[in-house]
């Protein structure tokens, strides 16, 4: 028999209560999915508040690359997934991929010396262990700028993977010139050269969109998540990760109307009056939308039954060079 929400609730909460366990659920995670958290927040909070969370399990609602920051940030917690979803920017890039930009960057001219790589947390232990290696770090979309104007004063050419709409938006934020490998351009002539990742989320929102709303509700607010295509994010009002757009919507008055360009849950959730999605479609993310409630209680019941279904396992030195890279972040 199908047991309702409600039911899964409480089932839920009785089982946390009895397990040593830790509930982790992202912003883009479903309601009843993302109500069932005991932390809840964006990549970066989430990897800082888990890593000093003392529970046995991590059992954490997300998708895979976040699941695996906190397994590299402590290797001596379970970290065990309601459903392996991959983040299809993140699956845009691999161990090869990055060795294949970093030889077409060789056959450019810059050699591998002279690259610093970054990588945005959206992508595997695989490719956060290559950039550790290579003296590199994370960063999220939190605190790309900072990370990236620190990483300018090496006087070195920045790689930046996967996304290449994160990569260009700081780069034009800060002045700075970018390009994105294969585009034609010279990577000579750039400060900073982007993979060509993408979220094919964030891709839907389109300047048609824009100019509907203001047209529609003249003064309202366009605010969008940096992963956008840069002609998005020059045209909004303001840009920025998942805790500052609830943050920046938060402190507009209640009758300032605003448009959101991010995942549908978030925006869905934001505010009751005068919250708009960027988009005529809804703009859900596939693999956050996997987690379902059922597989959250079967994640716990497993637990309960002493088999564990859905754990993280990382090898040693994917986890040293992922660790070093993820710290290096950490440490800014
Ligand atoms: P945040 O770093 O803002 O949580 O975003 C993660 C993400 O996957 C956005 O698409
Ligand atoms: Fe990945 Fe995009 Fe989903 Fe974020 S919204 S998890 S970047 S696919």
């Amino acid at each position: 028999m199908q047991l309702s929400t409600a039911e899964l609730q409480e089932k839920i909460c009785d089982l946390k209560s009895r397990l040593d366990v830790t509930v982790v659920a992202h912003f883009y995670q479903r309601d009843e999915v993302f109500e069932m958290g005991d932390i809840t927040g964006d990549s970066l909070e989430l990897a800082k508040k888990t890593r000093d969370d003392d529970a046995e399990f991590v059992v954490f609602c997300g998708v895979g690359f976040m699941g695996e920051s906190v397994k590299v940030l402590s290797p001596n917690k379970r970290v065990v997934m309601p459903k392996l979803a991959c983040c299809s920017m993140a699956k845009m890039i691999d161990g090869l991929y990055y060795d294949e930009s970093i030889k077409t960057l060789a056959e450019a001219g810059i050699v591998k010396e002279d690259i610093l790589p970054i990588t945005y947390i959206n992508s595997s232990a695989e490719v956060k262990a290559k950039i550790g290696e290579m003296g590199g770090l994370v960063c999220t979309s939190s605190n790309a700028k900072v990370i990236i104007a620190n990483a300018l004063k090496e006087d070195k050419k920045i790689l930046f993977v996967p996304d290449r709409c994160l990569g260009q938006n700081i780069a034009n934020e800060m002045g700075k010139s970018s390009c994105v490998i294969g585009d034609g351009s010279d990577p000579k002539e750039s400060d900073i050269i982007c993979y060509d990742g993408f979220c094919s989320v964030h891709q839907l929102f389109s300047l048609d969109d824009i100019a509907f709303y203001r047209k529609k509700y003249p003064g309202i607010k366009i605010v969008v998540h940096p992963e956008c295509d840069p002609i998005i994010c020059d045209a909004a009002d303001f840009v920025g990760s998942t805790s500052q757009l609830i943050k920046y919507i938060k402190e507009l008055p209640i009758e300032q109307k605003v448009a959101v360009g991010t995942e549908f849950n978030l925006v869905n959730r934001l505010r009751p009056k005068n919250t708009y999605v960027l988009s005529s479609s809804k703009p859900e993310c596939p693999t956050m939308n996997e987690t379902t409630l059922q597989d959250l209680y079967e994640t716990l019941k497993a637990i309960e039954d002493g088999e564990p279904i859905g754990e993280i396992f990382l090898d040693e030195k994917t986890t040293k060079w992922a660790g070093i890279a993820l710290e290096r972040m950490m440490a800014l």
